[in-house]
């Protein structure tokens, strides 16, 4: 006997296209949605000629865009601080977004995410980080709420050990010498790269935190900072080749998509983040842990 359904219905050529343009749709939306939590831990050498000898060897182990919120859980941050756990290394830094801020009433009713109410959750996260020195510095997203939750998400960071720098610089000393880390607000609110560097001699080697890639817009003319730490791009997050970088709010996107940017002097180096936005998503451009060592060249 042979089964005959009751409706033959020919498949035609532009029904195929149709369904299998539905289909594809489908597999890229999961495999975005699996590739989100695809966490890639980059090792990244650095030579500079100037870098005092003490730190000949020093490692950071750089972090950005936690984006604690709906879609970006406890679970997958337990992973991350795990992973930066196993690293051997002599400081962690936090370049923003540790949050997600709410931007404005629409994206409050319609996103699920609630910028304050998820400071527990990222500070219980953060506490188990096991490293010496832990610095932040305040993205776009954490400033994004108002004074209170800003105030707030520092008040708890400094209260597990992590140095938040607004404004400001720190030392740190090994023997005779020295490095300093200096630290920004983000660009879109209390930012000031002039204060975060008053006092540093001349000289010195210095690491800048910053947000926002758009620092540089700053110390490309004079300052001599030798190496500046960013996030915010999430490296495009879906990253569409020739399109995604039209959509990252920065000053100059193409050069400061993600990755390492040899500068005239020193490097910039932008970080894909941890967390995603607005979509949990990510095409190419996975999530990232960065173990930097410097070296005395
Ligand atoms: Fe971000």
């Amino acid at each position: 006997m042979v089964f005959r359904p009751a409706v033959t219905q020919k498949l035609t050529r532009r029904g195929f296209f149709k369904y299998g343009l539905r289909l594809s749709v489908l597999g890229l939306l999961g495999f975005g949605f699996s590739g989100r939590n695809n966490i890639e831990t980059k090792q990244l050498n650095l030579r500079f000629a100037n870098l005092p000898e003490a730190f000949d060897g020093f490692r950071i182990v750089q972090i950005s865009d936690l984006h604690a919120s709906f879609w970006v859980g406890k679970r997958y941050l337990d992973r991350v601080i795990a992973r930066v756990n196993t690293l051997n290394k002599d400081l962690v830094v936090i370049t923003g977004d540790i949050i997600t801020g709410s931007v404005n009433d629409f994206w409050k009713r319609w996103l699920p995410s609630a910028g304050g109410g998820y400071i527990p959750v990222v500070t219980d996260v953060l506490t188990r980080l096991n490293a010496g020195p832990r610095f932040a510095v305040l993205g776009n997203h954490d400033q994004w709420d108002g004074k209170e939750t800003e105030t707030q998400l520092v008040g708890e960071l400094e209260r597990i050990g992590i140095d938040v720098l607004r404004n400001r610089s720190k030392t740190i000393n090994r023997g005779k010498d020295r490095i300093t880390i200096a630290g920004t607000d983000d660009v879109w609110f209390t930012y000031d790269i002039d204060r975060a560097l008053k006092g540093v001699p001349t000289g010195n080697f210095t690491i800048v935190l910053c947000h926002s890639p758009d620092v540089r817009e700053d110390l490309d003319t004079g300052s001599k900072v030798e190496l500046v730490l960013c996030g915010h791009t999430h490296g495009g997050q879906v990253a569409v080749p020739f399109l995604s970088h039209h959509f990252i709010p920065i000053k100059r996107p193409k050069r400061y998509l993600a990755g390492l940017v040899k500068e005239r002097y020193g490097y910039t180096y932008v970080n894909r983040g941890i967390g995603t936005l607005v979509f949990p998503l990510r095409i190419g451009a996975p999530p990232e842990i960065t173990s930097i060592k410097l070296i005395r060249a």
